[in-house]
């Protein structure tokens, strides 16, 4: 099957693999990992996740080294912020060590995806959280379901390590201050659909949100979170509205690794024409950095990489955080698990 697939165009999609695990809890109690070959899924037609969005999901990826052992990265920090989604939105959460035990199942099982070393792909691991009972009032469900389904991917920018454009458009908020910013849900995800496909048929990568209260720093960057750099510093934003990012977490390691200093705090918009470098970061996104960003409301331009070529400390973070998940480099800080 992988040797049918042509890694030198392989964008982000989905793409069938042939097995997912799932679980269900029903009863009051989650049930036993199972496995499946069904793409569908079959519920209730008042299912909370179809009325109220009682929803929430995960992305990691795993990668295959030159050794030919498959790596995943930080699968237990996605688990700590997959117990958070569910916290927050009220769903049930897993029992201790079923999302792992689901990622390292689904991963083996599907072993013959993981894109070969030398392509640069690899594969990325969906795990989604759902209320599947039936509520009419607002409430939360008494039965969901867990599936990881998994599927080779290429870059989600499609030029891979390039520096593209972002935009600010002042008229959208991707999260509410004290809403589920800081969580995986999937009503996030539908607040932000209009403002990024105006963005990208305005031809931008991506939205860059700013605090929806005061409109006057910097949140994210669509599916991924923000960092500058100047000088010796890396600055990513505080906020009560971002995902706290397993990437970032990583990155900022590395960057400390490397000798920057790290800030994290509240970016003012003005910060951004004083940038030496900027990117988005995330698993999907890995680090894409940018060269200009517009904001469309305000008419200004900010011009950041001017010979749009990726800067120097972009590149060695990108380089280092992949070396890493390839198993090219030693893994001091303990981030991979090697699924035997
Ligand atoms: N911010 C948002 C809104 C995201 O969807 C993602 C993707 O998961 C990120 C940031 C990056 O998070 P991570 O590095 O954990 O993938
Ligand atoms: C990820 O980076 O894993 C994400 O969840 C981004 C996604 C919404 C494509």
């Amino acid at each position: 099957m992988a040797q049918q697939i042509d890694w030198s165009t392989l964008g982000f999609g989905y793409r069938k693999a042939p097995y997912n695990v799932r679980c269900t809890f029903q009863n009051g109690a989650w049930g036993e990992l199972r496995v499946s070959e069904s793409e569908e899924v079959t519920m209730h037609m008042a299912a909370t996740v179809l009325h109220y969005g009682q929803a929430g999901f995960e992305g990691l990826k795993a990668f295959r080294g030159k050794d030919g052992k498959i790596r995943v990265f930080r699968m237990d920090e996605n688990a700590k912020r997959m117990q958070n989604t569910c916290r927050t939105i009220l769903m049930q959460p897993l029992p201790d060590g079923l999302f792992e035990e689901a990622i390292k199942k689904v991963v083996k099982l599907n072993e013959d995806l993981v894109p070969p070393y030398e392509t640069g792909c690899s594969m990325y691991i969906r795990p989604v959280l759902f209320g599947t009972g039936p509520q009419v009032g607002v409430n939360p469900a008494d039965q969901y379901e867990f599936i990881v389904f998994v599927m080779p991917v290429g870059p989600y920018f499609k030029d891979g390590f390039k520096a593209t454009p972002c935009c600010i458009m002042r008229g959208y908020d991707r999260a509410a201050p004290l809403g589920t910013g800081r969580v995986k849900v999937g009503g996030n995800y539908a607040a932000s659909l209009a403002s990024g496909v105006l963005a990208h048929q305005k031809g931008y990568s991506a939205v860059i949100y700013l605090d929806a209260r005061s409109k006057k720093f910097i949140d994210e960057c669509g599916p991924a979170n923000f960092f500058g750099i100047k000088g010796d510093r890396y600055v990513t934003p505080e906020s009560e509205s971002i995902l706290p990012s397993i990437t970032n977490m990583s990155i900022q390691q590395v960057a400390k690794d490397l000798g920057l200093k790290i800030e994290i705090r509240p970016m003012p918009v003005e910060e951004l024409a004083y940038l030496d470098e900027a990117a988005m970061c995330g698993t999907a996104a890995v680090i894409a950095p940018i060269n200009r960003i517009d904001d469309l409301d305000d008419n200004k331009v900010y011009t950041i990489l001017p010979d749009h070529k990726p800067g120097p400390v972009c590149t060695k973070l990108y380089e280092t955080l992949r070396g890493i998940q390839y198993g090219d480099i030693e893994d001091t800080h303990n981030w991979v698990t090697v699924i035997e």
